[in-house]
């Protein structure tokens, strides 16, 4: 390197920051509403609003009040909701029957959401843990393993009962092999041949889903359980990009990882060596970490969600599956 004789910086990174109009021409990554998935809690009955304390702003709704919440979803311009049952422990069992039940919440849910907003994104979560009486995302054998292959089975009923009910994204989120091939051919031979598959492909074993289980009440199922025989080591990365090939060539149209914020690497990874639509999902104990340092004061919420939300994007997201998708189309409307 040349020796720099002059007194002065030659290059002065800060001129393009000293003004708005220059840090705006120059931002390289926006976020809006486009980018937004709002993850929603579904039980049955009416007038239910059950907040769920470990996620300040989220509740478990019944169908009455999620058509209000929808309704605002669209006024935002946030382009889908993600849904997620919260099923009563009756309905539980082993073989998780009530996962493809055609008459079950969730097809009902589906219906009548896409009757009422066409053109809103409606995304089923394809998994069994609301379904099993032992919190599992599959169907387990003596030993408490979760079985692969009849698993896919019942994943493949769940996946065409959802499409058949109108749901314009099926997501499997169980981390069985083979399942996004499965229920492709599942869709396929009935002839839903428009329904998208995003797989949550890298999906990890990690402890910030804990408010989620709370949520839809799968922890007390769960309880000592684990899901490390399933769900990824968080100490790998090579292997999440073997987990989205795969899906890739088993017919997966979008590709999840999940957590967000600590595998930021892998969203870049993804994006930058497979070139696919790459989403992002800000889990439940994501969210919590913010809303209780918010809540203590302890840092401006709306500033640090934005910037997490940005953060995403610039890691290489394509979209963001968030409990702030609501919050944030709304901050965004504010200060556009
Ligand atoms: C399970 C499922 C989980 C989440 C979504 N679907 C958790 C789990 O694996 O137990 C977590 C989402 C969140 O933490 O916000 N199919």
């Amino acid at each position: 390197m040349k020796p720099v004789h002059s007194a002065f910086p030659s290059t002065r990174m800060r001129r393009m920051r000293r003004d708005d109009f220059s840090r705006r021409l120059m931002r390289e990554h926006r976020l809006s509403a486009d980018d937004l998935i709002y993850p929603v809690f579904v039980l049955e009955g009416e007038q239910i609003n059950q907040p769920v304390a470990s996620m300040p702003g989220v509740s478990r709704v019944s169908l009455d009040n999620l058509l209000r919440v929808a309704e605002e979803a669209v006024a935002l311009g946030v382009p889908a909701l993600a849904l997620f049952p919260v099923v009563e422990d009756a309905k539980k069992s082993l073989g998780a029957e009530e996962a493809y039940n055609p008459d079950g919440l969730v097809p009902r849910v589906v219906q009548a959401l896409k009757a009422r907003f066409p053109d809103l994104g409606i995304i089923t979560d394809v998994a069994l843990d609301p379904y099993t009486s032992h919190g599992q995302d599959g169907l387990i054998d003596d030993t408490g393993y979760v079985l692969n292959d009849e698993t896919l089975e019942v994943l493949a009923k769940q996946a065409l009962c959802h499409a058949q009910a109108g749901a314009d994204v099926v997501a499997p989120s169980d981390m069985m092999d083979g399942r996004v091939a499965r229920i492709r051919a599942e869709l396929d031979v009935a002839r839903q041949i428009y329904t998208r598959i995003l797989a949550y492909s890298a999906k990890y074993a990690s402890s910030f889903y804990g408010p989620f289980r709370d949520a839809v009440g799968s922890a007390g199922n769960l309880g000592k359980g684990n899901k490390y025989t399933y769900q990824m080591d968080p100490a790998n990365s090579d292997e999440a990009l073997r987990e989205v090939a795969l899906d890739i060539s088993e017919g997966a149209d979008m590709f999840m990882v999940k957590p967000g914020m600590p595998y930021l690497d892998i969203v870049r990874r993804v994006k930058s060596e497979l070139q696919v639509p790459t989403y992002v999902y800000q889990v439940s104990g994501e969210y919590a970490m913010l809303k209780a340092a918010a809540a203590n004061g302890w840092l401006n919420e709306k500033a640090c969600a934005l910037e997490a939300l940005v953060a995403f994007k610039r890691a290489g997201a394509d979209g963001i599956l968030t409990y702030y998708a609501l919050d944030a189309a709304r901050w965004l409307k504010e200060d556009a």
